[in-house]
């Protein structure tokens, strides 16, 4: 006798099942991606999510590497790491084919990411996260259009100006701000450090004092940023407190902000990183781009009302209670689905219709079709509203897809 298995029905902490109404949101956030970054003239492209650990020990986030990264031996004693980001994946791609290919380069992804991260409020350990990065463009028109395409993003959303604030940042002013104070390598990293945890520790000022070995004045920094505020057509706020985690950014950095209060983390970021492809032994290119993931942004549109309401894809269920009519049921479906609607089928001796309504109106389907001798000898139809129950007159096979497509006429 088999013994009843007690494995767990839950998924692997920090990753989820996307059930069929969390996959449509998942389309429909991808959608949104997918059409805005090929607006902006972005190509896609796609990467294996096993990659070399060493990838990730080159220049990258101490605590990813160290903390967060899943990483495991193969079969043939390779160090292999599940990605956590996409960029030195992307900046692997474009210096092993830095001479083919034709600069600048658009680019974005749509992939998945691992980080061994506490689960929480807008951080998981799966996430999936769209990346849209230029190459090849040193002038600051790029870091302009980078910032551009985030903002078209959270418009194309539905979001309004004052629903997030895209704060921006430059590393380069920063640590040149820095080396003007006197300040070490060591001492600057430990600043930079500091800043990346300001909100979420109180003693910020004197932790400062302690980093950088003196007091610095914030809104001298902030001063120093003002040239960065150009003219896009939105507003955007320089914030010197912007630095992001990742050690291979050079320039500009910029995070995205929601407004509510409601989510505390930033909603998405990215900056500028010219250096990167220097660690594949590679002329450096310049390259400016950005991440947004999805738990993040399906927060953000859940808090200001702005999820799409879900649609089934199914729109007909036709129903048949014998064989003979089950038959006749396929042949009144594939007519149909050649004229692409989407069709269900079910048959049972036994079903009540009653039953066969309930089930229909609890999987969403919109009409109903109940297939009995009289349809079989007359090859015409009643269609049933499964919300309203009202039901047509019979009408013939070609006058069914319009029926269902046209609602109400
Ligand atoms: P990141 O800030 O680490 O940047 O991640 C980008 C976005 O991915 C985050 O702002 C957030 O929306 C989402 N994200 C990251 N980790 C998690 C998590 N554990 N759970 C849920 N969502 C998460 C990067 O990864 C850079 N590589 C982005 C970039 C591209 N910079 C230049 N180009």
């Amino acid at each position: 006798m088999i013994e009843k298995s007690r494995l767990s029905k839950d998924s692997y902490k920090g990753v989820r099942d996307l059930y069929p109404e969390d996959m449509a949101l998942q389309k429909y956030i991808f959608e949104v991606w997918r059409k805005v970054s090929e607006r902006f003239g972005y190509s896609e492209y796609s990467a294996s999510i096993l990659e070399s650990a060493e990838l990730y020990e080159a220049k990258t986030s101490e605590e990813i590497v160290s903390e967060q990264t899943y990483t495991f031996k193969d079969r043939g004693d390779r160090r292999v790491t599940l990605r956590p980001e996409m960029t030195p994946s992307v900046a692997r791609m474009v210096a092993a084919k830095r001479r083919e290919l034709s600069f600048p380069l658009r680019w974005y992804s749509i992939q998945n990411m691992f980080r061994y991260e506490r689960p929480q409020k807008g951080r998981l350990r799966e996430h999936w996260q769209l990346n849209a990065d230029i190459f090849g463009v040193p002038d600051p028109y790029a870091d302009a259009e980078i910032i551009s395409l985030a903002y078209a993003i959270m418009r194309e959303f539905g979001a309004s100006d004052n629903q997030f604030v895209i704060k921006v940042s430059s590393r380069a002013v920063l640590d040149n701000y820095l080396s003007e104070q006197g300040l070490n390598e060591n001492q600057k990293k430990s600043v930079m450090k500091t800043l990346d945890k300001k909100g979420k520790i109180e003693n910020l000022d004197e932790q400062m004092e302690k980093a950088a070995g003196k007091v610095l004045d914030f809104n001298e920094m902030d001063q120093n940023l003002a040239t960065l505020n150009g003219d896009l057509g939105f507003e955007i706020e320089t914030d010197m407190s912007i630095v992001r985690g990742f050690d291979y950014y050079t320039g500009m950095v910029f995070e995205v902000f929601d407004t509510s209060g409601e989510n505390n983390r930033s909603l998405f970021g990215g900056g500028r990183y010219d250096n990167l492809l220097e660690i594949f032994g590679s002329d450096a290119v310049p390259a400016v781009g950005f991440g947004m993931g999805d738990v993040t942004i399906a927060d953000f549109l859940s808090t200001h009302n702005l999820l799409p309401e879900y649609s089934y894809p199914t729109s007909l269920l036709i129903m048949s209670k014998s064989d003979e009519e089950f038959e006749h049921a396929k042949k009144l479906a594939d007519t149909l689905r050649e004229e692409r609607i989407n069709v269900a089928l079910n048959n049972g001796e036994n079903t009540k219709i009653d039953t066969a309504l309930k089930h229909a109106d609890r999987s969403g389907i919109l009409y109903f079709i109940l297939i009995g001798p009289e349809e079989i000898k007359s090859e015409s139809y009643r269609i049933r509203d499964v919300k309203s129950g009202k039901e047509s007159v019979a009408i013939a096979p070609s006058k069914i897809a319009e029926h269902i497509l046209t609602p109400g006429e």
